[in-house]
């Protein structure tokens, strides 16, 4: 499948994706000096840049991002580290077909952008990675694969998400494969 990744951070996830052979045919950012994004430009891919104040609303922001998406030949929307939430017209383009990486055992500490913060102060032994649909609903669509990642004595949020990640870098390939394998099925390939 053809993927486009939506990022806002270092990236970590967009150049596992990219390393491991994925076909990534387009970035989108709404912070155009991310690592992600910078990383995505070294490398030639086509970056969409939609930061929020070059839009009137977020419907006008996710209008023009899911046109360059659908240019792009974009096929499946993975968000790898994205800290906006989408708003309708993503959803009418790319409904169904987009993806999202959580550092947390979603349902647990959904909805925010400190989960691994979240995990440590509510004293868990166990947190983790999800992967899931996106929905409408922050964070509450089916989940399609989870991994476990053990909570530390001494742990702090950059050592817990240090590991979490090196999970995510494990699931979310494995996640792209399985949606990708349940699509070409779905048209009878
Ligand atoms: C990941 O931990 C992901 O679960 C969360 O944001 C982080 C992105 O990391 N949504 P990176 O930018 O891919 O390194």
């Amino acid at each position: 499948m053809k993927l486009g990744v939506a990022v806002s951070g270092q990236g970590s996830n967009l150049r596992n994706l990219v390393a491991r052979g994925f076909e990534v045919v387009a970035v989108v950012t709404n912070r155009p000096s991310c690592g992600g994004a910078e990383f995505a430009r070294g490398r030639g891919l086509p970056v969409g840049d939609f930061p929020q104040k070059r839009f009137p609303s977020a419907a006008h922001r996710d209008a023009a991002m899911a046109g360059f998406l659908l240019e792009q030949g974009v096929q499946l929307l993975v968000c790898a580290g994205y800290d906006r939430v989408f708003t309708r017209p993503l959803f009418d383009t790319f409904g169904g077909r987009i993806i999202n990486i959580h550092p947390s055992l979603l349902p647990a500490f959904a909805g925010g952008m400190d989960a691994v913060a979240q995990a440590l102060r509510a004293g868990v032994e166990v947190s983790g990675c999800t992967v899931h649909h996106v929905i409408e609903e922050v964070d509450a669509g089916p989940i399609i694969l989870q991994s476990p990642v053990a909570v530390l004595p001494g742990d702090t949020v950059e050592t817990l998400h240090a590991r979490i990640q090196a999970e995510e870098h494990r699931l979310l390939p494995r996640a792209i494969v399985l949606v990708s394998d349940a699509a070409r099925t779905a048209v009878g390939q």
